[in-house]
């Protein structure tokens, strides 16, 4: 059969070679749509909507989508037999009131229905062998309704289920084998329930189990017990359960994990060899906890793992060690932490792998991270919002060469960093959304035209012709239309709050009067005179302070020796590869 699609009530094409049809039809002719075909018809039920689509692999699917919401019963009637989708959901502000019993089922079964949606329904029970002999039904999606316990007998005959998603639903109940109909089952979610506990083996018979979310119930602890019949599983998700800890003998049962999910619990600590049986893991999320330290060889056995994230902890150190053995970590988040410092063999095992990390939110100042970014070249996007950070220093990345992803948003900025972009020549993701900036130059726009993805929200955007003048020629007549037409002009009063989409070069203020000029040229001079007496000043203490230098790459150093930050990171004292002095402390030594 050709792609074909239609919506409710129009015919162009046709699947359902049975006469029944015309005999519903004839019963119900007031509520059914009917749809002619060359000659053959399907039904389609009023207020849904029918098409058939076309896939490679499953060949022709009838799909049937009722989604208008305010629905009392499901007009099973109306729909073809023949279906292989079955969407019913609802708008929030008018969700449906059904319940379901064996009505896909009776009299006669919808044989070829591979999935099953029926979503913000208020559905509050199941009823027992409501899917009996839907054998080829792959999917069933109950999430956001009412259900409030589940049992075996729910899911009779569903011998080639794959995915069963019952989340955001008030489940407390659920028994022993609860699921031990469902021999296929590869993906279960139960995420947003009212789970308390996990009675033993409530996951008997689930030996193909790849997928299981729990998040969001307040299930505390986690019992081992019910993992032994889930050994195959490779992602595990449980955020905010209330845990303080896991038996880690959950770890050695559950062995093949390769994500793992433990976000905004409460730990404290994790002992060196938490995750030790956990040699596959390649994700793994302990954000949103209350760790206060990283001890060393955390993760030595975890030599696969590519993603990892310790945001929004309490951490004040990452032990020297606490990345041992990561050779494959790619991303590190370490953002919203109490991180003052780093000892730098911490990254010494990921300086050829790390490709992103996030130093937001920590009580860091720019040297500690210079000296971290200049062993990362294979760095592609860095973190540094909410760092108050008023600028960067001109050759900060220069050990960058990759990076395509700059935030630094949520900082003290009043000026646009032209001179620093130059030198990020890939630069495709760029955010400065929520600091001082008044104005932008033609420069800087030019320079912010050539990246994909900029961010310049909530900065303090001074609408005078002299300031925003430029920025609206350029939002007219450039790519950066989207950008900036959502930009917000802070100052002056009268003009506080207006969209720049809404703004006219005549609605600007006139540029400041000459006199304001002058004066403002006068303070300008000023602040240059305090400028260079705090820049020799500093200059005579650096040169009384000693430094030291980590690089891992002799020949990217002596290719970029010209312009070493040597300014940025104080006297450099240029060792061989290997040596590293820490730990480092450039911050006045009280000299
Ligand atoms: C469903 O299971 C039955 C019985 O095991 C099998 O014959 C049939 O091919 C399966 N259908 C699918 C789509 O896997
Ligand atoms: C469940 O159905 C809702 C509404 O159709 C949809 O947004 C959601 O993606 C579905 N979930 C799955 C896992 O198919
Ligand atoms: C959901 O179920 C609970 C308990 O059975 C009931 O009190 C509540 O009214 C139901 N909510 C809706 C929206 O039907
Ligand atoms: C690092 O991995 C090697 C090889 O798997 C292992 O022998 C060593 O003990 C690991 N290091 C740590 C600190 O676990
Ligand atoms: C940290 O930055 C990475 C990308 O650099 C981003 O994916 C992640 O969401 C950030 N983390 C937080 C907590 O904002
Ligand atoms: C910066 O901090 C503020 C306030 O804590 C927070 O709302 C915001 O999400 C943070 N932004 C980033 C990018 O970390
Ligand atoms: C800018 O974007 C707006 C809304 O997306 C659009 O209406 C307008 O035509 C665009 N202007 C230019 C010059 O692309
Ligand atoms: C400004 O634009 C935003 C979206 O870009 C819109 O939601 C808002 O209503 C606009 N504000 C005014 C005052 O027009």
């Amino acid at each position: 059969m050709k792609k074909e699609s239609w919506p409710s009530g129009r015919a162009e094409g046709c699947f359902s070679r049975n006469t029944r049809c015309q005999l519903l039809l004839l019963i119900w002719s007031t509520s059914a749509v009917m749809i002619g075909c060359n000659g053959v018809e399907m039904t389609c039920p009023e207020e849904c909507s029918c098409r058939t689509t076309f896939d490679p692999e499953d060949g022709a699917a009838v799909r049937v989508a009722c989604t208008r919401g305010g629905m009392r019963v499901i007009p099973v009637d109306f729909i073809d037999r023949n279906a292989h989708v079955i969407i019913i959901s609802a708008p929030d502000e008018r969700q449906n009131s059904l319940t379901i019993g064996p009505i896909f089922t009776q009299p006669a079964p919808f044989v070829n229905l591979r999935e099953l949606h029926i979503v913000n329904s208020n559905v509050p029970s199941i009823g027992q062998y409501s899917f009996w002999g839907l054998q080829n039904l792959m999917l069933i999606n109950l999430t956001y309704n009412n259900l409030t316990s589940i049992g075996a007998d729910n899911f009779r005959g569903l011998i080639n289920l794959t995915d069963l998603h019952l989340d955001h639903n008030n489940i407390e109940q659920m028994p022993s084998e609860t699921f031990r109909h469902l021999t296929s089952l590869r993906t279960l979610s139960l995420s947003n329930n009212q789970i308390t506990t996990l009675v033993p083996r409530l996951f008997r018979m689930l030996a193909k189990l790849f997928y299981l979310d729990l998040s969001d119930n307040p299930l505390t602890e986690l019992n081992p017990e019910v993992f032994k019949d889930i050994q195959h599983l490779r992602i595990f998700k449980c955020r905010r359960c209330l845990l303080r800890r896991v038996n880690t003998q959950i770890y050695h049962l559950v062995a093949n994990l390769e994500e793992l999910d433990l976000g905004e619990n409460q730990f404290k600590y994790l002992t060196s060899d938490e995750f030790i049986s956990l040699k596959k893991l390649k994700k793994l999320k302990l954000d949103g906890n209350q760790l206060s330290v990283i001890v060393d060889n955390m993760f030595g056995r975890n030599r696969e793992l590519r993603v990892l994230s310790l945001a929004r902890n309490r951490l004040a150190l990452l032990a020297p060690a606490a990345l041992a053995n990561l050779t494959n970590l790619a991303h590190l988040d370490i953002s919203h932490n109490k991180i003052d410092r780093f000892h730098l063999q911490t990254f010494a095992p990921v300086v050829d792998s790390l490709k992103t990390i996030n130093f937001s939110g920590n009580n860091l100042v720019l040297n500690e991270i210079a000296i971290v970014l200049q062993i990362l070249p294979e760095i592609h996007g860095v973190g540094l919002a909410n760092l108050s950070l008023t600028d960067i220093p001109l050759n900060f990345f220069t050990y960058n060469e990759h990076l395509v992803a700059l935030d630094i948003s949520w900082n003290k900025f009043t000026n646009f960093p032209y001179k620093l972009l130059t030198k990020t020549k890939f630069l495709q993701r760029f955010d400065i959304s929520h600091n001082k900036l008044q104005t932008l130059s033609e420069l800087d726009l030019q320079r912010l035209e050539a990246i994909a993805q900029v961010n310049l929200i909530k900065n303090t955007w001074r609408c005078d012709q002299c300031s925003a003048g430029t920025m609206l020629v350029y939002m007219t007549t450039t790519v950066l239309n989207a950008t900036l037409r959502h930009l917000k002009c802070y100052s002056p009063m009268r003009l506080r709050g207006v969209n720049f989409s809404e703004m006219t070069f005549d609605r600007l203020d006139p540029c400041p009067t000459t006199h304001e000029a002058q004066m403002s040229v006068i303070a300008g001079l000023m602040l240059v005179c305090v400028a260079v007496l705090a820049a020799v000043a500093a200059a005579l203490c650096c040169t009384r302070r000693r430094a030291a230098h980590y690089y891992t790459n002799e020949e990217k150093r002596r290719e970029h020796e010209h312009e070493h930050p040597d300014e940025l990171l104080g006297h450099t004292e240029l060792g061989s590869v290997a040596t590293i002095h820490a730990p480092y402390h450039l911050v006045s030594k009280g000299s």
